[in-house]
């Protein structure tokens, strides 16, 4: 990517967002609901074009990784094998005076600058006050001592609350993998190290959600849990790692906004012996904050599942001959982030000039094409017959052999039209003009630089989709 200014703000992103169609507030005709985003009809394709890419790169084009697509409801004892249910939990404060409610951990990062996680309700209490912070909203100096509220959203199975069973929403994609690992191992195309991916929806009941679509209550988690020799789990991590860094290259990320930080002991999670998080530079007061993570999760999970449920989760291995637990790294990337990031990344203004010569600013999304959510848009030249009839054929011969969204748009004039496609970062566009006509080549304008080449007609299905892939 080349050097340019950062103009990306959180709030250009959510304003664009709206104004084209990426993502909305949810419920709005109600007046909203805090903190519920809906994906429009350009943010759809942006997360479809994530979700695919991850799949084919990490479980079609591997033939140690398979896929499965599990339940959002699983019996609630997962929950307590897994320890959701004891330490799944983030330290409030309340203010006595306004009733706002804070997380803890959140609060002294923001004012005071500490990484506190790990740290217990108490001593959290002990930094705040020895600090004397004062209520965010009113400011009194009236916040209540920090204490455990469990962050996995509940629900009833049955049709009477009284009577029926209460089960939780999963909080983490990565459950499912664990406790579907005995029936893959039993289909028998796996043997350690082999992976379980799976991409799906999570729900968390955050205290603390905001920033646009960073932190969410409903949110998609793309997840494997890699199985190997508990020998293996120290260089399976390091390949991890290295994978991940591809994967961050491949959607087009400016590698000076990410950065790999490794977890202090105390920061770690219940399940992991060690964690590295990839941190993303955010624009403005958010500054570095998790994008990925990387865990090795040592045999944790098939650990306490075994003894959960009684079942022998043991794996054995043939060529060492010898029965063990695998131990388990864990890549976990959220797709919502991704999205958001992307779209912070890809955001530039430039100067430039109308087609009158008048000083304007150009808006850019530059995503890679294999990521942009409208790959190409076919515009006649001006709206008339016989231009619209050839544009249309091409427009149709595109939907037909591009297997991506591709768009066509005769109205209004040709400048706002490539402004247009510039702000939702179409990367081509396709002009018919009269030449075409005559000799049935078309204008080929590139979003990045406004160059234009011409192509013949009959090549550009081609053209198009040795670029986008
Ligand atoms: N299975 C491990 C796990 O769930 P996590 O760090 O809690 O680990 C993994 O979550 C990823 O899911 C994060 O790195 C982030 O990208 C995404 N994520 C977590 N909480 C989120 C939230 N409230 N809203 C949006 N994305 C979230």
């Amino acid at each position: 990517m080349t050097e340019r200014t950062r103009t990306a703000t959180m709030d250009k992103i959510a304003a664009l967002s709206k104004r084209r169609g990426f993502v909305f507030p949810g419920s709005e005709i109600y007046g909203g609901l805090a903190n519920t985003w809906d994906y429009g009809p350009l943010g759809v394709e942006l997360k479809r074009n994530v979700k695919d890419l991850w799949w084919r790169t990490f479980v079609h084009r591997r033939r140690d990784i398979v896929g499965i697509d599990a339940g959002i409801l699983m019996h609630p004892r997962v929950w307590e094998a897994s320890g959701h249910v004891e330490s799944f939990n983030d330290p409030l404060v309340d203010c006595k005076t306004c009733k706002s409610r804070f997380r803890a951990d959140h609060l002294i990062e923001e004012r005071l600058g500490l990484h506190v996680e790990g740290k217990s309700p108490a001593e959290m209490t002990e930094i705040i006050q020895s600090a004397g912070l004062r209520c965010p909203v009113c400011g009194n100096a009236t916040l209540t001592e920090a204490r455990q509220f469990n962050m996995m959203f509940r629900t009833t199975i049955g049709p009477v609350e009284e009577t029926g069973v209460s089960v939780y929403l999963r909080p983490e994609t990565a459950q499912a993998m664990f406790v579907q690992y005995k029936n893959i191992v039993a289909t028998g195309r796996v043997k350690v190290p082999f992976g379980i991916a799976q991409i799906g929806k999570a729900f968390r009941n955050e205290i603390t959600p905001g920033n646009f679509i960073f932190r969410l209550l409903e949110f998609e988690q793309m997840e494997i849990e890699y199985f190997v020799r508990p020998e293996a789990s120290a260089d399976a991590f390091d390949a991890w790692l290295s994978d991940m860094r591809g994967w961050v290259r491949l959607i087009g990320l400016d590698e000076a906004h990410v950065r790999v930080r490794e977890h202090e002991a105390d920061e770690l999670s219940h399940y992991s012996s060690r964690t590295v998080d990839f941190e993303y530079l955010f624009p403005g007061p958010m500054g570095w904050r998790e994008l990925y993570g990387l865990a090795n999760r040592s045999d944790f999970d098939l650990r306490q599942h075994q003894e959960y449920s009684g079942d022998d989760l043991t794996y054995f291995d043939q060529a060492e001959n010898r029965r063990y637990l695998p131990y388990v790294i864990e890549p976990t990337f959220g797709v919502d982030r991704t999205c958001l990031v992307l779209m912070l990344d890809a955001y530039d203004e430039e100067a430039t000039v109308d087609i009158n010569g008048k000083p304007e600013t150009r808006v850019v999304l530059r995503f890679e094409p294999r990521i942009a959510p409208c790959k190409a848009a076919v515009l006649p030249l001006m709206k008339k017959p016989e231009l619209s009839a050839v544009a249309r054929g091409l427009f149709e011969e595109l939907d037909a052999s591009v297997d991506a969204y591709v768009d066509y748009d005769e109205t209004g004039n040709i400048g706002k039209r490539y402004r247009r496609q510039d702000e939702i970062g179409t990367p081509f566009c396709f002009t018919i003009d009269y030449d075409t006509l005559e000799d049935r080549t078309v204008t080929v304008r590139m979003r990045d630089d406004m160059s234009q080449e011409r192509l013949p007609l009959a090549d550009v299905p081609a053209w198009l989709a040795e670029r986008i892939v």
